[in-house]
């Protein structure tokens, strides 16, 4: 029977799509917390209707063999509907036969790790046949754009002079690692032809290596993430709480910001995910003595839409237009999506938010759904409130309640990427 729902007032809008998320990932000798469950309830909760998710191939084994592990976590455990790509952290001649495969499959997009040196990067010739090998099957390669050598050199520099607080993970990766790496990766991109779209963009210095390119009328897509736009450096200022924001790259300086909003405006950035990467407080803990062993990452996934539209929309930064193209419609016309996802309209999945444009309310650890206990955004004031969220037309969200089960969740397998939108 059909349902009339009353959005009077209310914003209507297409679902979120969270390109960039971590869930239940093998990572510095843990799991992040939040499981295909946890997180996409979660992600549900804040108007997030799909996610994309990370593989990782392990070292020395298949991209299949990773594929089959990351199936097992999601199938009939997640909430919201979900896709994959692959990191490929072992390009070889027997991975470069899997590509054309994993595109027959729907994933689409090819990670890689210009950092982590010893665990996930990858070297310049493995990138140069990988991109190579992606752009004939018609598939993208992502990347984690900072040097992985500088960045390991001034690790072990700081540890060995003893400085071990989580500042130093601040300074360990320096601007010009992720100007440096950003510019190689769109030289190669371009040297290939290979579509390529950085990810978890930071900084001026990356942004403007990216402007570059565009005057040899390259496109790379850029993805920035919530917390770079609202957080700054200043954070680490403070004992082992700065542990709480110890990701990778880190947090910036407003200046950065600055040019991230406006990197938004001028059609530089056309994402803004999360790097969504949560751990428990007691996870942080295992690097109190030492800021190299302090997990990777923050919890965001719930609040990326909220936290957008109080700091983007209401406070005249961005057009409510442009945060709909920022939060769904762009990344699912780059991951090809489109339009299955990112649009409302007949033949589309009906994945809808009502969103009440004025109601404020307080983020805080004790209220959210991820499977964290802290929060990054502990006590900020937020206007605007997801209230009713519909996946493929069904209500799945109304009044922060969650009204279906794990297994709701689809797979979305994605087609072809020609790189461009
Ligand atoms: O700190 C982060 N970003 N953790 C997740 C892994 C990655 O680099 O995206
Ligand atoms: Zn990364
Ligand atoms: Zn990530």
């Amino acid at each position: 029977m059909d349902e009339l729902i009353d959005a009077t007032g209310m914003l209507v809008m297409p679902g979120g799509i969270d390109p960039h998320v971590h869930l239940e990932m093998p990572f510095m000798g843990t799991f992040s917390s939040d499981t295909y469950e946890t997180g996409t309830r979660a992600a549900l909760h804040g108007g997030t209707t799909t996610v994309i998710d990370f593989i990782l191939q392990k070292q020395g084994n298949s991209l299949r063999a990773a594929l089959e592990e990351w199936s097992g976590r999601a199938t009939g455990n997640a909430v919201g509907d979900y896709s994959f790509h692959m990191a490929v952290t072992d390009f070889n001649d027997s991975t470069k036969e899997e590509i054309k495969e994993m595109i027959a499959d729907g994933i689409t997009s090819f990670k890689t790790f210009m950092a982590y040196k010893g665990a996930l990067m990858i070297d310049d010739r493995q990138m140069i046949g990988l991109m190579e090998e992606v752009k004939h099957q018609g598939g993208m390669v992502t990347v984690h754009a900072t040097n992985g050598d500088m960045i390991d050199y001034l690790v072990q520099k700081n540890i060995l002079e003893g400085n071990r607080a989580p500042i130093y993970h601040y300074l360990s990766q320096p601007e010009v690692t992720e100007a440096e790496a950003s510019e190689r990766f769109a030289d190669m991109a371009n040297y290939t032809g290979c579509p390529g779209y950085i990810v978890h963009m930071t900084c001026e210095g990356a942004l403007n290596a990216v402007r570059n390119a565009t005057r040899r009328n390259q496109k790379v897509f850029v993805e920035t993430c919530i917390q770079y736009l609202l957080l700054d450096a200043s954070l680490y200022e403070q004992d082992f709480d700065g542990a709480k924001w110890v990701m990778s790259p880190p947090l910036r300086e407003k200046k950065d910001q600055a040019t991230l909003w406006a990197g938004i405006n001028q059609g530089l950035v056309q994402v803004v995910a999360t790097d969504h990467c949560p751990f428990k407080w007691e996870q942080k803990l295992m690097g109190k003595d030492d800021f190299s062993k302090i997990p990777n990452g923050h919890p965001a996934i719930e609040h990326r839409m909220e936290l957008l539209f109080s700091e983007g929309v209401k406070k005249g930064k961005i057009t409510l237009n442009k945060y709909v193209e920022v939060t769904s419609t762009n990344a699912a016309k780059i991951f090809g999506m489109f339009p299955k996802k990112g649009t409302i309209a007949v033949g589309s999945d009906a994945d809808i938010v009502i969103f009440s444009p004025n109601e404020k309310h307080t983020i805080t650890a004790s209220a959210h759904h991820m499977n964290t206990d802290y929060s990054g955004y502990e006590g900020l004031e937020v206007t605007g409130k997801v209230k009713t969220v519909l996946l493929r037309g069904k209500v799945v969200i109304d009044n922060n309640k969650c009204l279906i089960d794990k297994g709701y969740g689809q797979l979305v397998k994605r087609k072809k990427i020609n790189g461009i939108i």
